[in-house]
């Protein structure tokens, strides 16, 4: 009900400048009274998920803090688990704006923000500083000036400063808004890739006394085909789990509305089914030997449902947050 109120305020100003003003209010006001208004009891319901125990299955996806900056407000309102990032190397300041619409005919949101970020030792300072409950999540990514051929070096630079903080680590390889950067996707580059990932995490696990999960997170606008070779790399590799999926380039859902000719990624509703179909592709090829963390159109119970159903383990939230707010946290947890 509240949020109704504080969302029909912030939907009047431009949507990058909406977001900035609540990452501002909440990393400020995260203490006793503020948190009032948003706190929330979710009751346990821990999940084993790659040998974590998160409280609850519900998470926030990455993209929304991706500075940490306001780790214990978003914990406070009970996700399971926070995603922050994608970090990367060196701080960077994204595409020119603006970069980031909504589609609200479709719930949608078109983002392409181009990872900025204050880049990861910032990021570190921030986790550290943080005292929160929820598993911890740290999405990374490369260096928009990093050449495609030498991103390995940019994962394995974030990996080595992020590892004894976080609770798993993400590899994003699927956002579309870093030019080649979904060509990790594919082949021979992402054989590389992940061989060269999990070499890091065993020399880190040693170096630290501590098991990280890797978690590679990928794009819906893969061809079944494609999500299969995926699949076997996984398996191949012993990466612990994927997140599926990112953004859609996708329009045809759209086509006709506000903002459908914006370059970007398209989330929210549209991306729902889509993502659904690679969860419920990626189930049948993994066999179970791979848990999934679903994400795409997520904006109700049912909706989280759908993605359970279809495979995955845990479930995260972006643009249906946005829409509706830190009731949905609830909404969700209670269903599942
Ligand atoms: C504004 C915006 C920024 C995002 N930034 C990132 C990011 O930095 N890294 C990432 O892996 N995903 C990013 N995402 C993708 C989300 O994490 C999520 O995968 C996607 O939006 C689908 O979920 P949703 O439909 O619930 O939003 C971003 C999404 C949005 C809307």
């Amino acid at each position: 009900m509240l949020y109704n109120l504080v969302r029909s305020v912030l939907f009047k100003f431009d949507p990058e400048k909406a977001h900035d003003l609540s990452m501002r209010q909440l990393s400020r006001h995260h203490h006793f009274p503020f948190d009032y208004f948003y706190r929330q009891n979710i009751p346990d319901n821990p999940v084993e998920v790659m040998g974590l125990t998160f409280p609850n299955p519900v998470g926030l996806a990455a993209g929304l803090d991706k500075d940490g900056e306001c780790i214990e407000a978003l914990d406070a309102m009970g996700f399971g688990f926070i995603e922050v990032g994608t970090v990367t190397p060196r701080p960077q300041s994204g595409n020119p704006k603006p970069r980031l619409f909504r589609v609200i005919p479709a719930q949608g949101i078109i983002n392409r923000m181009g990872f900025n970020n204050k880049g990861v030792d910032n990021l570190v300072e921030n986790i550290k500083a943080a005292r929160y409950r929820a598993v911890l999540g740290v999405n990374i990514g490369k260096n928009k000036d990093t050449p495609i051929e030498k991103g390995l070096e940019d994962y394995l630079i974030c990996m080595d400063k992020v590892y004894q903080y976080a609770g798993y680590i993400a590899i994003n390889i699927s956002s579309p808004n870093t030019p080649d950067l979904r060509s990790l996707q594919y082949g021979e580059a992402l054989d590389e890739l992940l061989g060269g990932l999990k070499k890091k995490q065993q020399e880190l696990a040693e170096q630290h006394g501590k098991y990280v999960p890797l978690a590679l997170k990928i794009a819906p606008d893969l061809s079944f085909e494609e999500v299969d070779q995926v699949a076997q790399a996984l398996l191949k590799h012993g990466i612990d789990g994927v997140i599926a999926t990112n953004t859609t380039l996708d329009r045809s859902l759209i086509f006709d509305m506000p903002h459908a000719g914006e370059d970007g990624g398209l989330s929210g509703r549209p991306l729902q089914n889509r993502s659904t179909l690679i969860i419920n592709h990626l189930k049948n090829k993994l066999e179970d030997k791979l848990p999934i963390i679903g994400v795409g159109g997520i904006d109700s119970a049912m909706a989280a449902r759908e993605k359970q159903q279809a495979g995955a383990q845990l479930v995260q939230i972006y643009t249906g947050f946005i829409y509706k707010g830190p009731e949905l946290i609830k909404e969700i947890a209670n269903a599942l």
